[in-house]
């Protein structure tokens, strides 16, 4: 399967971080800059229609994913990350140095993979126990296959946290099944496993002409199919167990009000927000 047309929302989301003091300068470029600036119209729509924009979803999820991270680390003793489809994310250049006890593996496609490769070499952005691999969550066998991954790059005993970040939509909810069915079963070679990924379900009735209108449009930029994929909490977390995961938190980001400095819509806004992330136990220990 060719996910390459996904590659370059990347940029967008990188300058997003970058702009909001969560990234390093070296990890936005001019083209995402450019994109960010085009964006504006359609944010400023989104704001005054909505109360919510495309970059509010994406620092509302990053927030969340990294403070379920935190906890992982700092609770669980977490001491292994893979980071799927990494683009232009600046976790493993922040927590290899934070925690130099972690191993911090980022992957993404080649083309991507060799980017932010020269990136942090450029920026001396590695931290101790750091690397970037070429991967294709759809390849089998090396180099690029997740079964590669795990038994050749990953330590099996290390607990371990894997992450994927705005990927999972832009796959069919079956091709996506089989990626999670085979985290689920490679996963159990750890100590102890969890998964982390943020999705959009399908909107309910207030959201849904935006939500439709806004897959349309991402699906043609990206030449990639965009998948709602579940209806709501209950039908995620029956369709994360058929692939095999345990305990699975959804999480909506109103439910981090007063604990992270999340954006959220008004109260006046007719719509709540869209994105959610899961956090699913592969191996429990
Ligand atoms: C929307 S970006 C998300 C990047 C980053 N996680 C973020 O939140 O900005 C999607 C990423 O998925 C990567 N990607 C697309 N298809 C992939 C595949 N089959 N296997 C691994 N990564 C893939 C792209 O190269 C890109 O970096």
């Amino acid at each position: 399967m060719d996910s390459t047309g996904i590659s370059f929302t990347a940029l967008f989301t990188g300058h997003v971080w970058y702009e909001h003091g969560m990234s390093a300068r070296f990890f936005t470029s001019p083209k995402g800059r450019l994109l960010h600036r085009a964006a504006q119209p359609v944010e400023a729509a989104g704001r005054k229609l909505l109360g919510i924009t495309v970059e509010d979803m994406l620092l509302q999820r990053h927030h969340i994913i990294d403070h379920l991270i935190q906890q992982r680390v700092t609770r669980d003793g977490v001491t292994q990350i893979l980071e799927i489809a990494c683009g232009y994310s600046p976790r493993g250049y922040k927590l290899s140095r934070k925690y130099p006890q972690l191993s911090y593996v980022e992957a993404d496609l080649p083309h991507m993979a060799l980017r932010k490769r020269t990136l942090l070499q450029q920026h001396r952005g590695f931290g101790p126990q750091h690397q970037v691999v070429a991967c294709d969550v759809f390849a089998q066998g090396k180099p690029l296959g997740l079964d590669y991954i795990f038994t050749e790059v990953l330590d099996p005993k290390r607990p371990t946290l894997i992450i994927t970040e705005g990927l999972v939509n832009y796959f069919s909810l079956q091709d996506i099944s089989q990626v999670w069915s085979q985290l689920a079963s490679l996963g159990q070679v750890f100590p102890k496993a969890w998964y982390l990924t943020d999705l959009v379900p399908k909107p309910d009735y207030t959201g849904k002409t935006l939500v439709n209108a806004a897959t349309k449009m991402l699906s043609l930029a990206t030449r990639a199919s965009v998948n709602l994929h579940f209806n709501g909490p209950a039908d995620i977390k029956q369709g994360m167990h058929q692939c095999g995961f345990h305990e699975v938190a959804v999480y909506q980001p109103e439910q981090f009000r007063d604990q992270l400095p999340i954006p959220l819509p008004p109260a006046k806004s007719p719509i709540n927000s869209i994105v959610r992330v899961l956090e699913c136990q592969i191996h429990p220990g």
